[in-house]
């Protein structure tokens, strides 16, 4: 079967698949710099953690290459604050744009601008093979703990077109149904942007794991029935503490889960975990635009005028999280410790590969 891959970068040009149009049609859309690749990322051309760091990436490669010899280090601040302000809540942008830097501060003095989009290009490049790589890690460790006892429930899209590929919720139960565990996957629609229905029931029928979607609102009665034996949802950024910020309505997942006893995990590539923020309270919520409720497909469903509460993302406290699963190894109970050894790990280990 052939991989999902939203991302791609052939020869130098940057390649997305449009998840706006998805699964109706597969059109793939190029760009060509940093405002470019920022309009992408806010319109949803490209969204999900991971993926939207691995593109912010190439989109500062793209803008290299018109960054004035001698004003390096400001024409690269420039294109970074561009990206960075396209969606404030995934960490995974900063986190790459960071790295970007770090390699563009690693060039020796005077260099030239083809050296430094050479360089900057092998990292993004890096950045999108790890990514898979990370993914897969990641779902081999949450094979041992999704997908037992039941059937699973995950939120919006944490697959291969929310990371540069295998996906992170949805690499943990690839890998579980890989592995030889039976179970069926329901799938939230994800209201307003309908990932769960437009994106994650796509790939969960490509991949041939049974999936059933359901709207939002279902998820209690289901939880009540206990057919369900484990949620696993991905992460746009979580805090040192192990509160979860993702997709508008895991909280309350998590919250029916843990009146129904059913464990709750969070697939989180390091990437995605932010140590430099304490706890849930300084996570930025993006608010978006009206239109993204009141509208289904370019149809209005609701009263003109009506004031609209649109936040994209909600915190889901540490307490009511069972497990998070990282591409180092499941981490419970003291978050605070697992996460930052966790997340050392990892830098040790891309430090192991250069
Ligand atoms: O608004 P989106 O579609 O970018 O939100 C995506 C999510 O909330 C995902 O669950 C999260 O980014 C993890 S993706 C591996």
């Amino acid at each position: 079967m052939a991989e999902v891959r939203p991302i791609r970068w052939r020869k130098g040009r940057l390649e997305l698949l449009d998840q706006r149009k998805l699964p109706a049609r597969e059109v793939v859309v190029e760009l060509g710099g940093a405002r470019d690749t920022a309009r992408a990322i806010r319109s949803m051309v490209v969204r999900g953690a991971p993926a939207i760091g691995v593109t912010a990436a190439f989109g500062l490669v793209l803008a290299s290459r018109r960054f004035r010899s001698g004003r390096l280090a400001e024409d690269f601040e420039k294109a970074a604050a561009i990206l960075e302000a396209a969606r404030p809540t995934a960490v995974n942008l900063h986190w790459a744009i960071v790295r970007l830097r770090e390699t563009m501060q690693a060039q020796p003095d005077g260099v030239s601008v083809r050296a430094l989009t050479r360089a900057l290009e092998t990292e993004a490049k890096r950045i999108m093979a790890d990514d898979i790589d990370v993914n897969r890690r990641l779902g081999a460790f949450g094979a041992k703990v999704v997908g037992r006892g039941g059937d699973v429930i995950t939120h919006c899209n944490a697959g291969a077109l929310a990371t540069a590929g295998y996906g992170t919720a949805v690499g943990v139960i690839r890998s579980a149904w890989e592995s030889g565990r039976r179970f069926r996957v329901f799938a939230g629609e994800t209201r307003p942007f309908l990932q769960g229905a437009r994106l994650t029931a796509w790939e969960l029928k490509k991949l041939r794991i049974p999936v059933t979607l359901m709207t939002d609102g279902m998820t209690g009665h289901l939880l009540k029935s206990g057919r369900v034996g484990s949620v696993v949802v991905g992460t746009d950024r979580t805090a040192a503490n192990g509160d979860v910020a993702n997709k508008i309505g895991t909280y309350q997942i998590a919250v029916l889960a843990d009146r129904h006893r059913v464990p709750f995990y969070v697939a989180a590539p390091t990437s995605s975990i932010d140590l430099d923020c304490a706890n849930g309270d300084g996570i930025p919520i993006e608010e978006r635009d009206p239109t993204e409720v009141t509208h289904i497909g370019g149809r209005r469903i609701a009263a003109e005028g009506v004031d609209v509460f649109n936040p994209a993302f909600d915190v889901t406290p540490a307490e009511l999280v069972t497990g998070i699963i990282t591409e180092e190894g499941l981490v419970r109970g003291d978050y605070r410790k697992g996460l930052a050894r966790a997340v050392k790990k990892a830098e040790a280990r891309r430090r192991r590969a250069g």
